[in-house]
């Protein structure tokens, strides 16, 4: 796909389709205002009659306008002009993008609001690349046609460059998720990854299974030891800071399929679990935009990547591991088989020294059950940390919310036999007891848990987004590393 930013007006622009914008109560941007003059008295009918009212998330098609080039403009509402922010950029630009998406178009133009500012026309452009990109992979007939070339109507061209990268980056996290886990396993993943580090430019290392034997990876080996698809760890560094500056360590899940081991789901939960790798190709995003933009701060992401299956050398219930740093986990649910890999990759990630840790993982049911599907759960040891997160992630238009740490919830898993146990005491707080047993692994490194059970997968589309893999977090982590953290 190609985008350009573009100056032209919108009445002679040469594209398939082209969107504006107009803001709530008949607020029109001056490229609207020039279509409203030239359209004889047409787009007044419509406000007038209220077809077009410019609310958030309205789409409306017009059809061979008069004296315009372009015969599809599409009305997209921008919701009231006075609560305008980048988010909302990105989600009418989105939401354009889909609906346009439903037919093959080669050119499109997004002539939105010329008076944008970068950090709106970042989100908008970043929007319309990740509308229109689907779930449909393995469709001969696609739902969603990514377009050809995308015109932005702007002067902010490197502000179109930032958020074609950051929506690549997403669509690379969202592809991964959508991949089946028969294409998506540890030893490909690895590859992806050696791509996109030679084409992105961060270092890449890769543990196979004799380096994770010798580096005492117990908990994340006991997982990996019912497949018959080999185990992988990388640790991809990405240098953009001053010599001495401190490094910020991403941290991610990759089970790339969970049936769930001797503790075997059924069906139902069983079905959509390609997406337990989601924290890893999370990590793997932000590494490529990072890289890509060029950003000024160190980055190291470290991804445990394993599948939890069942063969005769699968883990069992009651079988004790050794973790990296020395602490052995009895095992009495081998579902609760992400904090077992992480334990160990959140090992490695503090060996490095960061000066602060984040981790991504599907990690519980518990999590979608108390904040529902559209909300990441945050857990730290560090409020400040925390809390630097939930502004950032709000600056995007993403939803996080926090969950307790106290010191109770430990308790729960305690083990009589072992240091530690890998569930809590029933289901109750289950999101907080696998927080609470992160926590074990982290030391005193200023760390928080993201548990992207929720969010990470779609089971039904949205206006702006189709279901599937969703990329969350990514813009966050970028717009993170991007402020300085
Ligand atoms: N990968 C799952 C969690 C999950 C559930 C992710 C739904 C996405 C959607 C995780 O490995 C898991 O199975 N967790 C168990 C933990 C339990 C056994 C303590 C769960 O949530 O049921
Ligand atoms: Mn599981
Ligand atoms: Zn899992």
């Amino acid at each position: 796909m190609q985008i350009q930013a573009i100056q032209q007006s919108i009445l002679e622009l040469d594209a398939d389709a082209a969107v504006v914008g107009i803001y709530e109560e008949g607020v029109l941007p001056e490229v609207v205002q020039q279509l409203a003059d030239v359209t004889e008295g047409g787009l007044q009918a419509l406000l007038d009659a209220g077809e077009v009212t410019g609310k958030l998330g309205e789409v409306s098609s017009w059809l061979s306008p008069p004296a315009v080039a372009t015969k599809h403009l599409l009305v997209v509402g921008l919701g009231p002009q006075q609560d305008f922010l980048p988010p909302v950029a990105f989600r009418a630009a989105a939401m354009a993008a889909k609906r346009l998406a439903g037919k093959p178009r080669a050119r499109v133009a997004f002539c939105l609001d010329s008076a944008w500012g970068p950090a709106a026309v970042e989100s908008g452009v970043c929007g319309s690349l990740v509308g229109c990109q689907g779930q449909d992979l393995y469709r001969q007939e696609k739902n969603l046609h990514p377009f050809k070339e995308v015109f932005w109507q702007t002067t902010e061209s490197s502000a179109v460059e930032q958020g074609r990268a950051i929506a690549e980056a997403v669509n690379l996290t969202r592809r991964l998720v959508n991949e089946s886990a028969d294409v998506i396993y540890p030893e490909t993943f690895a590859e992806v990854a050696a791509q996109e580090s030679a084409e992105s430019g961060f270092e890449l290392e890769v543990w196979d299974e004799d380096r994770l034997q010798a580096e005492k990876c117990g908990s994340l080996l006991g997982v990996s030891r019912g497949s018959d698809r080999p185990p992988r760890l990388l640790i991809m560094r990405y240098r953009g800071g001053e010599a001495e500056q401190p490094e910020l360590a991403l941290v991610g899940k990759g089970v790339t399929f969970d049936s769930g081991g001797l503790s075997l789901k059924p069906s139902e939960g069983m079905k959509a679990m390609k997406c337990d790798m989601a924290g890893a190709a999370t990590v793997l995003g932000v590494m490529r935009a990072v890289s890509q933009l060029q950003l000024p701060q160190h980055v190291v992401g470290v991804v445990g990547l394993v599948e939890n299956m069942v063969n005769g050398s699968a883990y069992k219930l009651g079988d004790v591991l050794r973790a990296r740093n020395g602490k052995t986990i009895e095992v009495l649910n081998t579902d609760a088989e992400g904090r077992l890999v992480l334990a160990d990759a959140l090992d490695v990630a503090r060996d490095l020294e960061p000066a602060k840790m984040i981790n991504l993982a599907t990690l519980t049911g518990a999590c979608v059950v108390a904040l529902g599907m559209d909300v990441v759960g945050l857990m730290t040891n560090n409020q400040t940390w925390c809390e630097r997160i939930s502004a950032v992630a709000a600056s995007c238009g993403e939803r996080v919310w926090q969950l307790p740490m106290f010191p109770e919830y430990a308790e729960q898993i305690r083990s009589k036999v072992a240091d530690i146990k890998n569930i809590g005491e029933g289901r109750w707080g289950g999101a907080i007891t696998a927080g609470k047993f992160l926590e074990e692994f982290v030391g005193d490194t200023t760390w928080t848990h993201m548990d992207i059970a929720g969010p990470a997968f779609a089971e039904k589309e949205k206006p702006e987004l189709d279901a599937g893999g969703s990329g969350v977090m990514v813009r966050t982590l970028v717009e993170l590393v991007r402020t300085g953290c």
